[in-house]
């Protein structure tokens, strides 16, 4: 089956009640025949769920429609996005280990890193480059894990994810990338080599800002990596949180369609504008890995970054005097969202930190919603007028 239809008919097994609509199972445990059964589900003789912090009904659905959208062979759901690659990280790093990791990720990832692998005897090297060759000169000999985002973010650079799971796979080092900017139905990572794939599905795979949630997917040997990890520390995907993603994934294809469509046009647009002056975007033809991008992904996502003409003052008049748009820090939104990275989602990181992935006061980050693109263009256009 295609992707729409995977995301649209996978779904829990019917009740008696014949539900059309897949119901939420809310219940943090769940009921035995005898003690016996008890005993053998247990003793994973039997399978059958426990408990909700090991198994849900609304959790697997979410679990196995992203194991088939990625191309996995299994996938866990976490709390956050956030969660995800904690639990990615405690589950594959012991003292001692090295990791490689993109200058260009999410800053809450570095901060995991400075903050609390550190004292745990984890290092790491931030790679500065999208350049399989960089990558390959930063390993040592106990690298053990590499880690990126491509789309990177706010940046936008793309990372040739077949040439760089080469260089991973020929020195056995663990591949892990961040796919939700793409989302899976514009890249899968996977199918270009890589071993784990994790996403915030907090961003466009619930697609309306309502509920936090991530996933991890892989192989079934990594991912039974994973399996002790989510019942013993618990950080589980609520079953309410499963249910509207799961549902969400069912609408994933048509909006990120429109998504990609929209951030398009306003990016080729906002190319025209004298008081703009670098855009990026994957699909346009002035990004540097327009080919990579062609290659990998399907579109070039819903996420646009530009820099204004000026300063942090310049920025800032765009940004408050634009009216349709919502100021926050979300993306994947059917709401555009217009975000000031600088100050806010990388507000953490030191500024040579930011100005090494190109994070200047006067850069600005559009995350293209699902409105029609005239308003959406109407809307900058005036902002920018106010400059
Ligand atoms: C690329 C990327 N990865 C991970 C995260 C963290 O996800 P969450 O907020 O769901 O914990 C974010 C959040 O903004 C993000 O943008």
């Amino acid at each position: 089956m295609k992707f729409e239809t995977i995301a649209i008919r996978k779904q829990t097994e019917r009740s008696q009640h014949k539900e059309h609509s897949t119901p939420i199972f809310t219940t943090s445990s769940f009921v035995f025949d005898d003690a016996e059964h008890m005993r053998a589900v247990f003793a994973e003789e039997q399978s059958g769920n426990v408990y909700s912090r090991y198994s849900n009904p609304s959790v697997k659905e979410f679990e196995e429609k992203i194991t088939l959208l990625e191309g996995a062979e299994d996938a866990r759901a976490t709390a956050s996005g956030m969660s995800a690659i904690f639990t990615t990280f405690a589950c594959f790093l012991s003292s001692g280990d090295h990791v490689l990791m993109s200058q260009a990720v999410f800053g809450s990832t570095i901060k995991l890193m400075e903050n609390y692998f550190q004292k745990w005897g984890v290092t790491w090297t931030l790679v500065n480059s999208t350049e399989a060759t960089e990558w390959e000169k930063a390993i040592k000999p106990n690298t053990k894990l590499a880690y990126l985002e491509t789309p990177s973010n706010p940046g936008l650079e793309v990372f040739d994810l077949e040439s760089l799971s080469t260089v991973f796979k020929s020195n056995n080092i663990l591949s892990v990338v961040d796919n939700c900017f793409a989302t899976p139905y514009i890249q899968q990572p996977i199918k270009w080599g890589i071993d784990i794939v994790i996403h915030s599905a907090t961003k466009y795979i619930d697609g309306q800002g309502r509920v936090m949630g991530g996933v991890i997917a892989g192989s079934k040997e990594h991912m039974s990596k994973i399996e002790p990890f989510m019942r013993n520390a618990g950080p589980t995907l609520a079953p309410f949180n499963a249910w509207v993603l799961s549902k969400s994934l069912e609408t994933l294809a048509v909006r990120m369609d429109r998504h990609c469509n929209n951030a398009l046009s306003l990016a080729q647009w906002l190319e025209t504008q004298p008081k703009i002056k670098r855009v990026n975007y994957p699909f346009l033809d002035s990004h540097k890995q327009k080919n990579v991008a062609q290659k990998q992904m399907k579109a070039g996502g819903g996420i646009v970054a530009f820099e204004v003409v000026g300063d942090y003052a310049e920025a800032v008049k765009l940004i408050d005097n634009t009216n349709l748009f919502s100021i926050s820090p979300n993306l994947g939104d059917t709401r555009s969202i217009i975000t000031h990275p600088a100050s806010s989602t990388h507000s953490k990181l030191t500024e040579q930190q930011r100005l090494d992935v190109g994070i200047t006061k006067s850069l600005i980050r559009i995350s293209t919603g699902l409105e029609h693109i005239d308003d959406i263009i109407a809307d900058i256009e005036y902002a920018i007028s106010k400059i």
